[in-house]
């Protein structure tokens, strides 16, 4: 089996969770530089992808499962099946910007992102033209220097808003950590895709049961 993870917190997550279900990773996983890393058992592997790549590698099956945010999922929009929400990495993904940037009565605005396909289906929806300005990060400097009336993007702890004088001005929709599948390994691995599907449910349960202790 070969699981596409995002590199850094969502790797962990994933060793964690597996290695949880008794599937054990040689320590050099916290090396990041290498890109592969095979089980002890040499059933699976863990290919450490940037994570807007992940859906590429597990639609076109490079790798059997993906795991990565439902914000890169719903942005990419691949022929994979999305079975199962890990609960963690959870954010909101919002329209943001200075507060009264977003009136009611709005029918146009400019938008700086990293999600342009998803901001595109929202306003559309919406009937609000949009001008997409589509960015690699430090999302929330557009609107402070002009580029945009207003961004699309995921806000967790809701600091960096803060910090930059930024409010949610609407929700567009909760996102998590996702398990993504590849269909044809759906379809001729389905024993296997069962297996590892259980061990990461079982990382999920015994999540839930320490957030219940503590
Ligand atoms: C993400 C996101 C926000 C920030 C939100 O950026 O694009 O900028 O995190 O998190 P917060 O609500 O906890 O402040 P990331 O850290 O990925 O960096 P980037 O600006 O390079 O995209």
């Amino acid at each position: 089996m070969k699981i596409a993870v995002a590199k850094g917190r969502i790797a962990e997550k994933a060793r964690e969770f597996l290695t949880g279900g008794g599937i054990v990773f040689p320590d050099t996983l916290l090396d990041e530089r290498k890109l592969v890393i095979t089980s002890k058992d040499e059933d699976y592997q863990l290919l450490f992808v940037k994570a807007s790549d992940v859906p590429t590698y597990v639609e076109k099956g490079a790798a059997d499962i993906g795991i990565v945010g439902k914000d890169t999922i719903m942005e990419d929009g691949r022929d994979v099946y999305e079975l199962q929400d890990l609960e963690f990495g959870n954010c909101q993904l919002v329209v943001a910007g200075f507060p009264n940037s977003f009136p009611a009565d709005t029918k146009s605005l400019t938008v700086a992102t990293k999600y342009p396909s998803i901001a595109k289906a929202y306003f559309d929806k919406a009937g609000i033209r949009t001008e997409i300005s589509r960015l690699s990060g430090s999302i929330e400097l557009a609107p402070i220097v002009g580029l945009s009336e207003v961004i699309v993007d995921i806000v967790e702890t809701g600091s960096t808003l803060r910090d930059n004088g930024l409010v949610i001005l609407r929700e567009i929709a909760k996102v998590s950590t996702r398990v993504i599948v590849n269909k044809a390994s759906y379809a001729t691995k389905t024993t296997e895709v069962k297996r590892c599907m259980e061990l990461l449910e079982k990382g999920v349960e015994g999540r839930r049961a320490n957030t219940h202790n503590t």
